[in-house]
């Protein structure tokens, strides 16, 4: 095992839909690789085709050296893979579901114990060994999940979208864990929807519509990707300056970012100005406009929109 992971135009095809459009990325040796995309973008059949659960339509990979074509009850053996859905069962205790992964792992007897122990206190369910896992918070439940993924000591980790509707306290401990993992030489493949989870990959690939829009660290699509110059603005009426800021010639982009408004331009000269005036014409009063460096989702939604224009 190398802990790497290669893909080359891996495609992937349900009758005539293309979920994964020939897609190509490579991980290396303790990366924390993140997916970022909205549903239905084709990252959980990515992941499938990576473990060896789901067969490629075209194209192929290696995972760990191993070839995701042939290889896939290999792959399973080095790699530890927390599905998007619930991997637990709730219906046994914290315990049993840990002996439950042990056992599917096959993890050495002589290990067991002292592994069981490990999970528990990460966890932090130490004397809950007997509460059934039904009944354990959302976030104590992702991190046995995670805990039992690991249990046979992976070089690769798989997770899709584990902190998903856990919260922020939880979810920083969540990812102590990866790096901690990351910097004794665990891969970690991970996707997201929380734009600060993505801030602590290494690099991000931007999935959308099967295919890879963009794939470079946070900074680089910070600086390297926005074509053209940020603005925030606060105003009144923020839908209705929406609108006439779209009509306008003024903006490359427009978009709505909680009760301000993001406008993309491509030059500097003047534009403060043409936005207050265009936005005034029309009696919206403006309170702040100011230039400012732009977030990974302004990335995102400015990449997205441009690949589908
Ligand atoms: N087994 C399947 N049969 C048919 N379509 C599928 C199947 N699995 C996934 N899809 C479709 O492929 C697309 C990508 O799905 P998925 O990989 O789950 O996306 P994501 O994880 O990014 O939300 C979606 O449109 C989904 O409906
Ligand atoms: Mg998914």
């Amino acid at each position: 095992m190398d802990n790497t992971i290669e893909v080359k135009h891996l495609t992937k095809k349900f009758g005539n839909f293309t979920a994964v459009d020939g897609i190509s990325f490579s991980v290396g040796k303790g990366e924390i690789f993140g997916f970022l995309g909205p549903n239905g973008a084709g990252k959980t059949t990515t992941i499938r085709m990576l473990c060896g659960l789901v067969t490629p339509t075209a194209g192929g990979g290696l995972v760990g050296g191993l070839d995701i074509m042939k290889q896939g009850e290999k792959i399973k053996e080095h790699i530890g893979y927390m599905s998007q859905k619930f991997s637990l069962y709730d219906d046994l205790t914290v315990a049993e579901n840990i002996d439950f992964y042990a056992g599917i792992y096959q993890t050495k007897k002589e290990n067991r114990k002292q592994k069981k122990e490990q999970i528990i206190k990460t966890a932090e369910l130490t004397g809950k060994e007997n509460v059934l896992t039904g009944n354990l918070a959302n976030s104590v439940k992702q991190h046995l999940a995670l805990g039992c993924a690991l249990i046979h000591d992976p070089g690769i980790i798989f997770l899709d979208e584990p902190t998903a509707g856990v919260d922020p306290l939880s979810r920083k401990k969540f990812w102590e864990v990866i790096k901690t993992l990351s910097e004794n030489g665990v891969t970690t493949l991970v996707t997201t929807h929380y734009m600060d989870e993505a801030e602590r990959c290494d690099r991000i690939a931007l999935i959308n519509n099967g295919q890879i829009i963009a794939c470079d660290t946070t900074a680089d699509l910070k600086t390297k990707k926005m074509k053209g110059i940020l603005y925030e603005v606060e105003c009144d009426n923020v839908m209705e300056g929406l609108e006439v800021l779209r009509e306008s010639q003024v903006a490359h982009d427009v978009t709505l970012y909680g009760l301000y408004l993001h406008v993309m331009v491509e030059g500097e000269e003047g534009c403060p100005e043409e936005i207050r005036s265009l936005l005034s014409a029309k009696n919206i009063a403006v309170k702040r406009i100011e230039k400012i460096p732009p977030s990974l989702e302004d990335v995102f939604v400015f990449l997205v929109e441009q690949g589908d224009q």
